[in-house]
């Protein structure tokens, strides 16, 4: 979604801001725009443009045009107001002396738009963001100073933010605030910046502090003073970010996609590796205690999107492991559905970015009801890691893409880590049960190198299915929870309309589509019900629809006499199998994507964070 990056140094802003907003194209948006101090000309310049960062960049000469060593800059994926260029970030006061940047929602804008226009303040913009600008300006009419007038302007605002604010009369300092939308603080020598994502700042620095909710910052060029809602200063701990910058680099390849989905093996041994010792799993810095888990009475998964799908593969192998009744909610429906939550509850929370806005207040509302929290996350540092009991990261590094593929492949070998670590403690699966899982997981990486090595034989298919309008994923138990997956990969990226149906719903409504011309993915890599599989591919293949399956080596022939084509995954454990077949499918959509020239890393309309509700 939104992106905002904001510097004060000695350096030229322009040139910088420009770079570290491009470093956060990936996160989806629609217009970009920049506001910087000229010294020479005592005032702010803005500059916005619809469309993507490069006219932005195009019209400022890579902001070799624009004079001055602080700004703000802004990445805007629309929500109040069409895409446009007044609707841009960086939204100005009614002087021009105040400029904002904003990621998130003022919910009550309309009431204080209403004030200010009653104040003979002209809007320029349908957003929500311009109120903040002239707020601030106008709680300065008493003569109060920036940091004073932001403050009286958090009183007034409701909704979900992150701001960055430049004033033309305090050209020294930028003003950063953060209300459930995250903010990032960047430390360099006689320089400070802000950001919404670490990317944007990692070629300039790597010492960061993360802002909690209801804090602001003043960044001068001598460092950053933070302070709580009652104004108190803060002491922010500095933490070290060690990603490479190369991790969020395309490396030569085309796609940070297709790099991704490439990346998994690697990933795969960095999430699971240390957490195998000995056949036995290893949580590190696990703090639960073994008696807590032992009452529990349930697990409720809350997630959104992808990592909800990995809560679905959970519950048949958590269920499995644990015998105790495993729920899975979407993030936005928790929230809103009086779950039976309580303290017996592990609430377990999965989110590659750990900002998305629906999960949050799911997992907000779990600890309202008294639920203990373990999230399962991969961004370091970020809100919902923060905000939990326990936290198990996963490791993946840095995902660019918004189809997302390595962190999917680890949430999931980290849940199922989890299932075994409570099984252990529960006493619900036999020592030798678990060593069997955990051997199979250490073949795991290999394994999936070697589906990947087949990925010519995937294109292949792509090519003859390419044009297809609608394709149907089916499969039972696991495989219908992979399902949800691979049909939600293929309509991200290529548009293509596709739906996931457990098999056996077929007969109650569905097969009524299947005529000669539909796609059918169908999933049978659970082999104890493989019959069952055959037997509805048999169904499709009999009203003139196509079959492409996915199984295990040791059935691929078997099901080649009925499919029209098969793709074979390596044999593992049950449980392990969506590991293996979820990278077919990402690679499947992955080509369908590119032989429809769609921008596979930035899907139309979507945004790799969801930070708005
Ligand atoms: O960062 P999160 O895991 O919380 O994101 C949840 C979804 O927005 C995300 O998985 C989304 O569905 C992906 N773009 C799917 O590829």
């Amino acid at each position: 979604m939104c992106g905002i990056v904001g510097y004060i140094g000695k350096e030229q802003a322009a040139p910088l801001l420009l770079e570290g907003l491009s470093r956060l194209e990936y996160r989806g948006y629609d217009s970009a725009g920049v506001a910087v101090y000229s010294q020479r000309e005592g005032r702010l310049n803005v500059h916005k443009a619809k469309g993507r960062l490069k006219i932005l960049s195009g019209l400022l000469g890579g902001g070799d045009a624009v004079e001055g060593t602080v700004g703000v800059g802004h990445t805007r994926w629309a929500t109040h107001g069409a895409p446009s260029d007044e609707n841009s970030h960086p939204q100005v006061s009614r002087s021009g002396k105040i400029a904002v940047v904003h990621n998130g929602i003022i919910e009550n804008y309309g009431e204080l738009k209403a004030f200010l226009q009653s104040q003979g303040v002209p809007f320029a913009s349908e957003t929500d963001t311009e109120v903040v600008a002239h707020l601030v300006e106008y709680f300065q009419q008493d003569g109060a100073d920036i940091l004073t007038a932001v403050g009286r302007c958090l009183h007034r605002i409701e909704g979900a933010y992150a701001l960055g604010i430049i004033s033309a009369d305090a050209p020294d300092q930028l003003i950063a605030v953060r209300k459930d939308s995250p903010l990032i603080l960047g430390y360099g020598e006689g320089c400070s910046f802000l950001a919404s994502d670490v990317t944007a700042i990692l070629q300039y620095t790597r010492r960061v502090s993360y802002m909690d909710d209801g804090e602001l910052a003043v960044l001068t060029r001598d460092g950053i003073q933070c302070y709580n809602h009652l104004m108190q200063p803060v002491e922010k701990e500095i933490c070290a970010v060690d990603w490479e910058i190369g991790a969020a680099e395309k490396g030569g390849y085309e796609h940070f996609m297709f790099k991704e989905i490439m990346e998994q093996p690697e990933a795969l041994r960095r999430a699971v590796f240390p957490r195998i010792r000995d056949g036995e799993v290893f949580l590190e810095d696990f703090s639960l205690p073994e008696d807590y888990i032992r009452s529990l009475r349930n697990i409720h998964i809350v997630a959104c999107g992808s990592s909800y799908h990995v809560g679905m593969v959970g519950k048949y192998n958590l269920e499995k492991m644990l015998r105790i009744p495993v729920e899975v909610s979407l993030g936005s429906e928790f929230r809103y559905m009086d779950p039976i939550v309580d303290g017996k509850t592990l609430v377990v929370v999965i989110s590659q970015s750990g900002e998305t806005l629906d999960t949050m207040a799911a997992l907000r509302e779990a600890r309202r009801r008294g639920a203990k929290i373990l999230s399962i996350v991969n961004v370091v540092g970020s809100s919902i890691a923060r905000e939990s009991d326990q936290v198990l990261y996963t490791w993946a590094g840095p995902e660019i893409a918004v189809a997302t593929t390595k962190a999917y492949t680890t949430q999931l070998a980290v849940l199922n880590l989890l299932g075994l670590y409570l099984a252990k403690v529960l006493g619900s699966m036999a020592a030798e049960d678990r060593r069997e899982v955990l051997k199979d997981f250490l073949s795991l990486p290999e394994k999936l190198e070697r589906v990947l090595e087949n990925k010519d034989g995937i294109q292949y298919f792509a090519s003859q299915y390419f044009n297809r309008d609608s394709v149907f994923y089916i499969g039972r138990n696991i495989d219908y929870a992979l399902g949800l997956e691979g049909s939600l990969k293929l309509k991200e990226i290529s548009y293509v309309h596709s739906e996931a149906y457990a098999s056996g719903e077929l007969k109650h409504g569905t097969i009524s589509l299947i005529e000669p011309g539909a796609l059918v993915i169908a999933l049978g890599t659970c082999l104890r019900l493989f019959d069952k599989a055959m037997s509805n591919i048999v169904e499709v293949k009999s009203r003139g629809g196509d079959v492409l399956a996915l199984t295990t080596e040791s059935r691929a022939d078997e099901m080649a006499k009925t499919a029209s084509g098969v793709i074979a995954i390596p044999d593992a454990h049950p449980m392990l199998l969506p590991l293996l077949g979820a990278a077919p499918l990402q690679l499947y959509a992955y080509y369908v994507a590119l032989m429809r020239g769609c921008d596979i890393d930035k899907p139309r309309n979507l945004a790799k964070s969801v930070t708005v509700e």
